[in-house]
């Protein structure tokens, strides 16, 4: 029940009417049995909503587009990982100051653990603010990276920062070179609605390949389609967005909810 006591969390974007976060952390606050709501703001610049965090007492926030990386400037505190990735997705309000984390690069490279990451080829397609996260995930856990973007400025000065191999989208033996083990697209082609568009061909993928995808909508992207019925093992975008939030829920409750659960309350979600 809402009553004087309850306490506000929200998110932060611009769009944000998409946002699948307050399906989660609200379903999270009732299971949990925590007084607090989570709300979607949409504010033109994240400069005066982080002061009104602070003058509201709101207590923790998702930072989503366009702000993951303008936030910063306004934060009391960043954690280590998030200042190394140039990019905050989580803030918790501690008694008026406000501190920034990225939980990103961690809902990335954990689906993974369990395949081995460590000496493994990974090949991260893109080179934007999600690439960033997974980059510095895959490179922490000791992964040997190759980046594949399309403006190949951007990919390779993400590769640099890595120690990764650059290729260019238009080089079409790309995935024949790398051999990656694992292959993660963090860009959004094929994200609805354009959900037959595909950035590379998939002939040259081996059934060994683990191929990840971060678009959850659709669940299953032509790439997780197609990488399948070559026989490869597929992680979809849903389990990455899951983790992420459980993340978050965990900063700024304490408590690490029940994945599994979040993941059918989605599903249960029609606008997936
Ligand atoms: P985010 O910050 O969410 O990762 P972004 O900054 O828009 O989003 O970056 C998305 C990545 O997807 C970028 O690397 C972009 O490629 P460029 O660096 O060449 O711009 C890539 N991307 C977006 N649309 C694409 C498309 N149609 N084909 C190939 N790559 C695309």
């Amino acid at each position: 029940m809402i009553d004087s006591f309850t306490q506000i969390y929200g998110v932060f974007g611009n769009p944000v009417r998409h946002s699948k976060s307050p399906v989660i952390h609200n379903f999270a606050f009732q299971y949990y049995h925590i007084n607090a709501v989570y709300l979607a703001f949409e504010p033109d610049g994240i400069g005066k909503s982080l002061e009104a965090m602070k003058a509201l007492n709101i207590k923790g926030a998702s930072i989503t587009l366009p702000f993951k990386q303008s936030s910063m400037d306004y934060l009391d505190w960043i954690d280590e990982d998030a200042g190394a990735i140039g990019a905050v997705n989580t803030i918790v309000n501690k008694e008026g100051m406000l501190h920034g984390f990225n939980t990103d690069y961690k809902a990335a490279v954990e689906p993974l653990k369990p395949f081995g990451i460590q000496g493994k080829k990974v090949c991260i397609i893109g080179a934007g603010g999600a690439a960033q996260a997974v980059a510095y995930g895959i490179y922490k856990e000791k992964g040997r990276l190759a980046i594949i973007n399309r403006n190949k400025k951007k990919g390779k000065t993400l590769a640099e920062k890595y120690k990764a191999d650059f290729f260019s989208l238009d080089d079409t033996d790309s995935l024949l070179k790398i051999q990656p083990d694992i292959l993660i697209n963090t860009t959004p082609v094929g994200m609805s609605p354009n959900i037959s568009d595909l950035s590379f061909p998939l002939e040259p993928l081996s059934p060994e390949t683990l191929v990840m995808d971060i678009i959850y909508t659709p669940l299953k992207t032509r790439l997780l389609h197609g990488a399948q019925s070559k026989g490869c093992r597929i992680i979809d975008g849903l389990t990455m967005f899951l983790n992420q939030g459980a993340h978050q829920f965990k900063l700024w409750t304490g408590i690490s909810p029940d994945i599994e659960l979040m993941r059918k309350i989605m599903l249960k979600d029609e606008a997936l």
